[in-house]
Order: C-alpha cells, then structure tokens, then sequence
C-alpha cells in the first residue's frame, strides 16, 4: 500500500490539468482574488510583519492594520469593534462561542440548545460540554431545513443557558428565520445567551446584530474568498464568556498568541470586495444558481433537491442527490472533467458518513450519499454553469451504467 502522497502524486500524474476547469467547491474553500492577495502581501516581509502587541515600528503598523480591520468587520456587522474578537477560523470562533460562553454562564442554567443541522464546530463542542454536566438538546427542522419555531418555544425554558441556530446552513444554504427565533427564545427566557454561526451568511445577507438581538456571532474568512487564518466572533458587550486558550502578548482579551495580520489584512479586503456591491452580487449569484437548478432538472432525470426554493435558500447554494450514483464516485467522475464539487457533508467527506443535515431534513441513507453540493460566486460566468450542465448528465449517465445499484 502506498502512503497517501504516493497515491496523491500519482492520481495528478496519471490524469494531469484538465483543459477547462469549473471551482465549485467554495463550501469547502476556495481562491483568494488578486487584489486580496495584494493587500496581504507587504504584511509578510515589507511591513506590519511585527508583533502587533510590541512598541516599535513593525508593531504599530500592523498594530495599525489590525485596528482598521476589526472597524471594518464590526461596522460590517452593525457592532462594536471592541465587540469583534479574531481567531484562526470560523471553527475557533465557533469553539470559543459555545465553550467560552456556557462554562461563564452555568449558574444560569445547564441546558445547551442547537439545531440538527449546525456545523461540526458548533455540534461536538456542544457534545464535548454534555460531558461536564450540561444537557444538550437538538431542536428538530423541517424537510427545508428550516428549525421548527414550535419546538423551540417548547424547548426554551429556565435552565436554558445557551442557544446556538446558524444563520444559514452550510450544506443546503436554508436561511433561519433568526430574528424570530430569537424573539421567541427571550420571551422565555430573557437571560438565555444565544449564539449564531454566520459563517455561511457574511456577504450573502445583510447581517445586524442590534437587529437580530443575537449575542455571539461567528465568521470566517475564506468562505468569503478570504485567506485561510482568520476568523471573527462578535460578543456583545456585557456578554460573560471565558477564555478557551491561555497564553501571552495578544491584544486581544479572549484570544492569547500573536494575530495572524496577513491573514486579517486579507480577510479585511475580502470582506469589502464582497460587500461594497452586495445587492448586485447576490442578485448574480441568484441568477447562476436559479440556471444551474433549473438546468440539472431538466437534464437529468432521478434527482432530488436537497434544501429551499426562492428566497429561503441562500444566493450561491445548489445540494442535489443523483439517486442511483455514488456521490464520492461523482466527485472524482466530474473533477477529471474539471468540475469541482463536494459530496454528502463538504467537512465530513473523508470519512464517507452520510450528512447529518441530509438525514436531519429526512433523506434516506442512500439519497444523502448521492449527493453533491455546488457552490457558485459572483466570479463565475454563465458559460460556466452551460460547461457543468453539458458534463454533468454524461458523468451521471456513465456512472449509472457502471453502477451496481438499479436505476
Ligand atoms: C457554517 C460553518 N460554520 C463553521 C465553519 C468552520 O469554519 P472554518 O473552516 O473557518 O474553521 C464552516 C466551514 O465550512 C461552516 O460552513
């Protein structure tokens, strides 16, 4: 047996650079623009590559860069900037949300709420917890993914201390209702603290957390063609949390060692390309996923569309299961035709697992492992949803000839 570098090396070998390539796997990651790479790029060797928490010049100009980008990012969002922390990733904002949050507060009561379909890094958190005394509890959602309002009302009580729904799922891009969610969760309980991952949300939905009334809010920088390295969690000020990690020289309270400036200049300029003509953006966006949908459904037959229609799913969201097809096989089928997507569960497609969420809004076994899960951006052309739409029905096709499984 190889080791998995052999077999990596390998596999580019034998199949080489296809001749047109389509990136659609932005639920996973995706390219960083030039002009973010520009703006990243003298904080590496030309300046602002100090330590931000140090006083001399180094220092203070990336001391200077961290500073108008936590303005940016909070303004962004309607809050503070003393109110934005930045991590490494959505996964450590989520991680300090849930953890930091729950420990600061469990005088307040034991019980942890989530919905059935949040994130990894919203869920084992969560489940990490149940194991220090806390009861965690999910609340169910419906065949949209979309959580069930009376079920919430239902589940919020006394003990509640935490509440944590995501503005939009990653996997079939369903929008919560989130500021009903959280009018009904205070008018059960008013000091229940309640927590939204808006990884998925930032730059696809206006976000305001005065509006929303939420607490705690997650962001990540490169699901927004932002570099890997940075994240973001808002605290609303008032808020007790514990720290998660210990450590020294941070300008920042919660989140000890140095900033990941590069990565924060960058995820600053990502977040103002994406925003400065966001309407028009997600109105593009709207208008590839709305042609991509529409064209797989007419093109192939036995498929099923896992999520929302219309304006309950988010702008760039397509999840399709291709019932009678393996979607790790149709991965890899369309990635040597240049097309590159995601199967069942984006973060858990290594372990081959069928996706919680799909399970959550009641496909079978079988149908979440045939799906696949398209991501569009405003940097794509209609010419390139008209490429997956002419390969897609041969890969389909071909794998179903293969297939063991009878159509
Ligand atoms: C909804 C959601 N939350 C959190 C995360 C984790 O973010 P990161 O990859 O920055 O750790 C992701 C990543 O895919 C996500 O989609």
């Amino acid at each position: 047996m190889g080791s998995e570098l052999e077999k990596i090396r390998g596999f580019l070998r034998a199949h080489g650079k296809p001749e047109r390539e389509v990136y659609l796997d932005l639920e996973n990651s995706g390219w960083v623009p030039p002009q973010v790479v520009e703006a990243m790029l003298p904080y590496f060797n030309k300046y602002g590559y100090g330590h931000p928490s140090i006083t001399n010049r180094r220092g203070w100009e990336a001391l200077e860069a961290l500073i108008e980008a936590r303005e940016y990012i909070a303004h962004s969002i309607g809050a503070r900037p003393s109110e934005l922390v930045f991590t490494h990733s959505g996964t450590e904002a989520n991680n300090l949300a849930i953890l930091g949050a729950a420990t600061a507060n469990k005088n307040k009561g034991r019980k942890i709420l989530i919905s059935a379909v949040e994130h990894y890094s919203v869920m084992l958190p969560a489940n990490e917890l149940a194991n220090h005394g806390f009861k965690v509890v999910q609340i169910p959602v419906d065949s949209e993914g979309i959580v069930d309002l009376e079920m919430l009302a239902s589940l919020v009580d006394e003990d509640t201390v935490l509440v944590s729904i995501q503005h939009v799922n990653h996997e079939i891009g369903s929008i919560q209702p989130l500021r009903s969610i959280v009018e009904i969760i205070r008018d059960k309980n008013k000091s229940t603290i309640i927590h939204t991952d808006a990884v998925d949300a930032y730059t696809k939905i206006s976000l305001d957390v005065e509006r929303l009334g939420v607490d705690l809010l997650s962001l990540s920088s490169h699901k927004i063609l932002g570099p890997k390295g940075a994240g973001a969690l808002y605290i609303r000020e008032g808020t007790k949390i514990n720290r998660i990690l210990y450590g020294a020289l941070s300008t920042q309270q919660y989140w000890p060692g140095v900033e990941n400036v590069p990565a924060i200049v960058g995820f600053h300029k990502a977040s103002h390309l994406a925003l400065e003509f966001m309407e028009d953006h997600v109105r593009y966006m709207q208008s590839l996923r709305d042609k991509l949908l529409e064209g797989i459904i007419e093109r192939v037959d036995k498929v099923l569309i896992n999520g929302p229609t219309g304006n309950k799913r988010v702008a760039d969201n397509v999840n399709v299961s291709f019932l009678y097809v393996e979607g790790e096989a149709l991965t890899v089928e369309l990635s040597l035709r240049g097309i590159y997507v995601s199967s069942g569960s984006a973060c858990t497609s290594r372990i081959l697992e069928p996706s919680h969420v799909l399970l959550a809004i009641g496909r079978k076994h079988e149908e979440a492992h045939g799906s696949i899960l398209f991501k569009v951006s405003r940097y794509h052309k209609p010419s390139d949803i008209d490429y997956v739409l002419k390969q897609l029905p041969q890969a389909v096709r071909r794998l179903r000839f293969l297939s063991p499984l009878k159509t």
